[in-house]
């Protein structure tokens, strides 16, 4: 018998419940539109993350390239033992000083800074609150680590307050996204910064969606709320408005210090390579020197969310650049996604276990070079497609 026909059967049962995922191949670079394999015709992008289509842009397409001559390509080690090269400290430096910390820790993905971060800081005795909605990074990670964890749902802020109030614990952290990634709505900042310092709680944000798109200077959600040096410890993933990849943790120097000591997915790995740290410096000359990208960003985000709702379509409580149009089963998902395909948009069926079961959707991500007639588009076809 096959060795692996385990697998192959739990792959068919995905399947047969209409969530089976496969790769799908693009063929251009990262913008408001992409070639997809198979296909001679370009499809609207409403899927990317690339916001503020730093992804790729001639700055860091040209800093990218200086930087490889320079640095070579790989990093050749771990952080700790010669991996750590100039393009590395300057970053560090750099963004600690754009999220208004002490300092800041480069990972090489946003997965991996959320796992440093809450297996490590988080230890025996004390307890990690997280929004249920939380990116599976955050859950995976605390439930891999020592302290107790709970969730709790952002639309009862009661349960929130109880658990902070009860039980017996050294320290307590509340976790939130800032910008939810699968909902598109935002966290209560206000009212977790009153209840962590009410009760002596430490906040740390994942500004995955938010970072480069929101506030003055587009530190993220927090600044744009004033609330900054409320937060404890910023995560701020690097594949999404940077255009690159990686996630930097700002924070103290001390939690920077800890985390470099003793966070195992900062000193068991290749350190990121120095071309990206270079596309990310460059991603930052950009966000702070072209705050239209984010008034872009904001007027397409504003102008679909309210297309979309006048057209009677469930958006859910977005009010940001993320547009979930909830559809419930995964099999009229996925229909509905391959219609827009046929019509000329890329937009995938985001399905369990990603989003709670019955709430398979549409998501949609705006960047700030879509035109107007994009998003006219979109909506004229979601209306056909989805129908009401
Ligand atoms: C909120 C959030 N945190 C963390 C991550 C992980 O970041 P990365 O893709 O860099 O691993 C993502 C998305 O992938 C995310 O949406």
């Amino acid at each position: 018998m096959e060795k692996f026909a385990f697998l192959q059967d739990q792959l068919d049962a995905l399947k047969a419940a209409d969530l089976l995922r496969t790769l799908r191949c693009i063929r251009s670079a990262a913008g408001p539109t992409v070639m997809v394999d198979g296909d001679s015709r370009a499809r609207v992008n409403f899927c990317s993350n690339n916001y503020l289509n730093i992804a790729s842009d001639p700055h860091v397409i040209q800093a990218v390239s200086q930087a490889a001559r320079r640095w070579g390509y790989g990093a050749s080690a771990s952080r700790l033992i010669c991996g750590t090269m100039d393009p590395h400290v300057e970053l560090e430096e750099r963004f600690a000083a754009f999220a208004g910390k002490e300092a800041s820790v480069m990972f090489p993905s946003g997965w991996m800074a959320n796992e440093a971060v809450l297996r490590t800081i988080p230890q025996k005795g004390d307890l990690v609150l997280m929004d249920k909605a939380d990116h599976a990074s955050i859950i995976d990670a605390a439930k891999a680590g020592e302290a107790t964890f709970r969730t709790w749902r952002r639309d009862n802020p009661d349960r929130l307050r109880k658990l902070l109030a009860g039980g017996d614990y050294r320290r307590r952290f509340i976790v939130t996204e800032s910008v939810f990634s699968m909902d598109g709505d935002t966290a209560d900042l206000e009212l977790l910064v009153e209840l962590k310092n009410a009760y002596g709680a430490i906040l740390i944000v994942d500004e995955a969606h938010s970072a480069g798109c929101m506030g003055p200077t587009g530190a993220g959600f927090a600044e744009e709320r004033g609330l900054p040096a409320q937060v404890d410890i910023m995560i701020a993933p690097l594949g999404k408005a940077f255009g690159a990849a990686g996630a930097m943790v700002a924070a103290g120097r001390t939690v920077a210090d800890y985390l470099i000591n003793r966070a195992r997915a900062f000193i068991y790995t290749t350190a990121p390579a120095p071309v990206n740290c270079a596309a990310v410096m460059a991603a930052l000359d950009i966000i702070r020197s072209e705050p239209q990208r984010r008034r872009m960003l904001a007027d397409n985000a504003a102008y679909l969310r309210n297309r979309l709702a006048d057209s009677g379509l469930d958006i859910a409580n977005s009010c940001s650049h993320i547009i979930p149009v909830v559809i419930g089963s995964s099999k009229d998902a996925l229909a509905a996604s391959e219609a827009l395909y046929e019509k000329g948009f890329l937009l995938p069926a985001i399905r369990p276990p990603t989003v709670p079961a019955g709430s398979a959707r549409l998501r949609i991500s705006v960047q700030s070079r879509h035109t107007q007639e994009q998003m006219d588009a979109l909506v004229d076809t979601l209306q056909d497609v989805v129908g009401h």
